[in-house]
């Protein structure tokens, strides 16, 4: 066992304005559950124990399904409800809840999510089936950002499909992480040895949020005396889009310029005193490849006024042209999506980040090291990683917390599989091919390329045909999708999955000719272009090439491992489910794997309706009138939610409200997501019986009424109470100007018992990787919604590129993701998840989770102390918890045993150990899951 001291948590076309559905393409294929029921039909839920039965067994007729959900996936049955109920002294269910939820909490509103009986396994897969039917997938030369690949089968089904990988949590506890840690370290490894950059993490969520927080390091690293942040304008829309929210929440001036040329060259040097730094792309969103001298120019320039050099790049062209720690770059950054992660409709991708021995302290996101253990052996654990967030709160540069680990280390072990050779063979494919393809458009046809340099990427002015007519072209007749840049010019990027015969139908399509293509003779990589550098060297790039190898590496990481295939992760604040395979199955399919993101709406029906329904179940849940499923993540959904209030409020002219409100007990993601949309955060005491401190809310809300902008609540609370006084507190808020954010990261206690929109909240945020079912993926991927108030609702953010299924006013938000819909292909997983549960008996979802907490409290209440329980909340005793609950082990300390003792002896039985001291330093925290 480690004795190292565990760390813990403590298409295309322009922004079209669109109406809600206006993009599924016709009512008719519209499912029939698409709209939100009359909410005059709403009744009150039956979470009675008789009803239980009927939930858990089903009421089954001859000839219905017998594969139904809940039974396999609520947890207790009937019978051992009744013991347990008999165990923390309740009569019956309704008598439990009503003891446990306050009754101004209480409103269990009767949810209309259809099917109300829930689909079964099957019923479910079939329905799934036909929504995915309704995709086309076509050939996608899209590019920007987003391109095929090959997701190599032994990876596919031993990883990406295998719950030993995807269901683990965030490795803080190294000692049962080792495996994941192992592979994250190679994937830091490839990013690093790439880039050319010592340092690098081990994933952020996307290319678009990645170029921001290289953006706000360079601010912040001028310690926000020098405001002026440069963008080359050859990078891709949506980057820029995020980009461009960023700096606005936090008072960056973003210019947007050409920095290749003279003048763009000219702007830099007139700003130099105000410039923190700058991004470009290498190569260009129009695929052309910058020159290393003139870059140098740039990275001199930036770096004599002592600003940081960003450079958004890719993986693949980098395993053969020069790096851009070649030219000096400082921060080098992008999407790791094509070494072998599915587009899957816009993610979820890893972002890469690497940086500069200097920069490595301030880097966001995680970073795994290598240490040792008691016994001096090499073993790996996340270093620096309770620093943001948890220990500088409000201080904090980054709010990255969940990241994207499983997609991360899809992208480790594809590098494994090929090793350098392997993937340089990959890319010389692609750039040969792409130029195989600018011959002959250069030599048979009028057409001209505008990008003079190129890795996979060719921007085409047309000759003689507009790019509407063209693309339509290549859709009806040769299945194939290319970008639409401007009325004349196309742009296409290749990748690994093109064939001989892509290449010949592309030829036809611009050349007008049908011709056999010699493929033998494929134009090689520049010389002047290659790097020379040795790179991963390491034993582990050049060991498992055979499948077997392979296989029996995968399957030696993941038994050093704990994940929900070996023992319940019981964490506080973290809801640990484990993911059906139902839900699990689609997510591979080719349908929902590989569509690209900006794909033209009618061929991503499938995903639309999809979404749209996910969309409104969600609202309907949270007690809200929209959803925006564009966050990737609990703290990008904080951020979002927390931009759309100042936008509202800014729409209102009430600029000056800056101040939010954040109880003391708050997730460290709270005050960091605050800082990063601009605002000022005021912490709020809790009582010692974890209670929100009225008396100390009123003072704050009265000493900041005129600047206050939000609340953030987490509720239940940290603490595991559903504490009655929430009420009182929404509305003091809210009498002072205010708006109510509540976090939903504990929404697993809610469903079907009260909501955020009931409680009066005007926003929250969910954790579909916690309540709705997406596995934690050893540290993501995330997905995070946000849910906001009729009067919110024309806040929330808009894309660039794409259109999505909301807001698209004026007053919407910029882009808080690269993608349309976030993580678009693991949202089959939380759709399936409410489906196959269903209005009537979703919320025993969480009356099994306060139950099972309760129940395990009880057992332990006589051995030892638990937190709160028999001390006074108002003038109630504390006699139950919410979905968790803290166990203070400080009293042990007088015979020498600490919480990470406890801790450590769980994980000597095989078990992943309880959060421990957080909230409270020398406890643990343990959670159960519903299931
Ligand atoms: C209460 C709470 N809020 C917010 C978050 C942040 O979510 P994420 O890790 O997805 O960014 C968490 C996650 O750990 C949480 O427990």
């Amino acid at each position: 066992m480690l004795r190292s001291r565990l760390l813990f948590r403590n298409s295309r076309s322009s922004l079209l304005r669109v109406s809600p559905n206006s993009l599924l393409a016709s009512k008719k294929t519209v499912s029939p559950f698409l709209y939100r029921f009359n909410s005059t039909t709403a009744k009150v839920a039956d979470i009675s124990s008789s009803n239980y039965k009927t939930a858990y067994y089903g009421n089954p007729s001859n000839l219905s399904d017998l594969d139904t959900f809940a039974r396999r996936h609520l947890g207790p049955s009937p019978e051992n409800v009744e013991k347990m109920l008999a165990q923390v002294g309740a009569k019956d269910i309704d008598s439990f809840i009503g003891g446990v939820v306050p009754d101004n909490v209480l409103v269990k509103r009767k949810l209309n999510i259809e099917p109300l009986d829930g689909y079964s396994e099957s019923g479910m897969l079939k329905r799934l089936k036909e929504i995915a039917s309704k995709n086309k997938v076509l050939k996608s030369y899209i590019g920007k950002g987003y391109y095929g690949t090959i997701l190599p089968g032994v990876i596919q089904r031993n990883l990406l499909e295998n719950p030993a990988w995807y269901t683990s949590y965030t490795p803080y506890q190294p000692e049962v992480s080792q495996g994941r840690l192992e592979s994250l370290l190679n994937y830091q490894t490839v990013v690093s040895d790439l880039t050319g950059l010592p340092v690098a993490n081990s994933s952020l969520l996307d290319e678009g949020t990645a170029a921001a927080e290289a953006m706000i390091m360079a601010f912040t690293g001028a310690r926000g005396k020098k405001s002026k942040f440069f963008v080359d304008k050859n990078t891709h829309e949506q980057t820029i889009g995020v980009l461009q929210g960023r700096a606005k929440t936090q008072g960056i001036e973003l210019i947007i310029t050409d920095l290749q040329s003279a003048e763009g060259i000219a702007q830099l040097k007139d700003n130099q005193g105000e410039l923190c730094g700058a991004l470009l792309s290498y190569p260009g969103t129009d695929g052309s490849i910058g020159s290393i001298m003139k870059l140098t120019e740039v990275a001199d320039i930036i770096h004599k006024n002592k600003g940081l050099f960003a450079v958004a790049s890719d993986l693949l062209a980098l395993t053969l042209l020069h790096p851009p720690s070649a030219f000096g770059a400082d921060i080098v950054l992008g999407s790791s999506q094509r070494f072998g992660v599915p587009m899957g409709f816009g993610g979820p991708h890893a972002a890469f980040f690497a940086v500069t021995q200097k920069l490595q302290r301030k880097m966001p996101g995680r970073l795994v090291g290598v240490s040792k253990d008691r016994l001096g052996n090499q073993a790996l654990r996340l270093a620096l990683q309770t620093r943001e967030q948890h220990i500088k709160r409000e201080k904090a540069t980054s709010n990255i917390c969940t990241a994207q680990a499983l997609l991360a280390n899809i992208v480790a072990n594809y590098a494994v599989y090929h090793g350098i050779d392997g993937l340089r063979n990959i890319s010389r494919k692609v750039f040969g091919s792409t130029s195989l393809l600018a011959g002959e458009i250069l030599a048979n046809s009028q057409h001209e390329i505008l990008n003079k340099t190129w890795f996979d990427t060719l921007s085409v002015k047309l000759s003689g045909v507009t790019s509407d007519s063209f693309s339509e072209k290549a859709v009806s007749q040769f299945g194939i999708n290319v970008f639409k840049v401007n009325e004349s010019t196309v742009q296409l990027s290749l990748d690994e999955t093109v064939t001989k015969e892509d290449l010949s139908a592309l030829v036809e399509i611009f050349t007008g000719e049908k011709k056999e293509i010699n493929t033998n003779d494929l134009p090689e990589f520049p010389e002047e272009w290659t790097r020379k550098d040795n790179i991963l060297t390491n034993p582990v790039f050049n060991k498992y090439h055979s499948e077997t190898a392979m296989l029996r590496y995968l399957y030696s990481l993941q038994q050093r491992d704990i994940s929900l295939a070996t023992s319940m992760i019981p964490l506080g604040s973290c809801t640990m489910k484990l993911n059906a395979t139902t839900e699990m199955i689609p997510i591979t399919w080719p349908e929902f794997a590989n569509l690209h993101p900006f794909a033209p709406r009618d061929q991503a029906q499938g995903y639309l309706e999809l979404i749209n329904e996910l969309e409104q179940d969600l609202a309907e849940i949270t007690g809200f009138a929209k959803t925006t499923l564009m966050p990737n993540s609990g703290a990008q959904g904080e951020y979002t939610g927390l931009s759309v209030i100042r936008q509202y409020l800014e729409h209102k002219g009430e600029t000056s409200r800056n101040i939010v409100l954040i109880p003391v007990s708050a997730h460290g993601t709270n005050p960091a997501s605050a800082a990063m949309a601009g605002l000022k955060v005021v912490p709020v005491k809790c009582l010692s019986n974890g209670n929100l401190d009225l008396a100390d809310l009123k003072l704050k809300v009265e000493k900041h009424a005129e600047n206050l902008a939000a609340i953030m609540i987490t509720y239940p609370s940290t603490y595991g109470l559903f504490e009655p006084t929430i009420r009182t507190a929404v509305e003091l808020v809210h009498t002072a100007g205010g708006q109510v954010y509540m976090d939903g990261a504990n929404m697993n206690a809610q469903v079907g018992l009260t909501s955020p929109g009931d409680l009066g909240a005007d926003v929250c945020h969910l954790n579909l990787h916690k309540t709705f079912a997406i596995p934690h993926g050893g540290g993501g991927p995330g997905v995070g919604p946000i849910c906001v108030a009729e009067h919110l609702k024309d806040f929330l953010p808009k894309h660039p590129v794409a259109e999505t299924t909301n807001a698209s006013t004026e007053t919407a938000i910029n882009p808080v993701s690269a993608a349309p819909f976030g993580s678009a292909s693991v949202l089959p997983i939380s759709y399936a998840y409410i489906k196959m549960l269903g209005g009537n008996n979703f919320p025993y979802a969480s009356v099994m989770a306060i139950l099972n907490a309760n129940y395990m409290m009880y057992r332990l209440k006589d051995s030892y102390k638990i937190m709160f329980l028999g001390s006074k909340s108002e003038s109630n005793e504390i006699q139950y918890c919410a979905h968790e609950f803290i166990i203070d082990l400080r009293p042990f300390k007088n015979v020498g045993i600490e919480a990470i003792d406890v801790a450590k002896r769980l994980q000597d039985y095989g078990f992943h150990a309880p959060t421990m001291s957080f909230p409270i330093p020398g406890t643990l925290m343990r959670r159960n899951q519903s299931r």
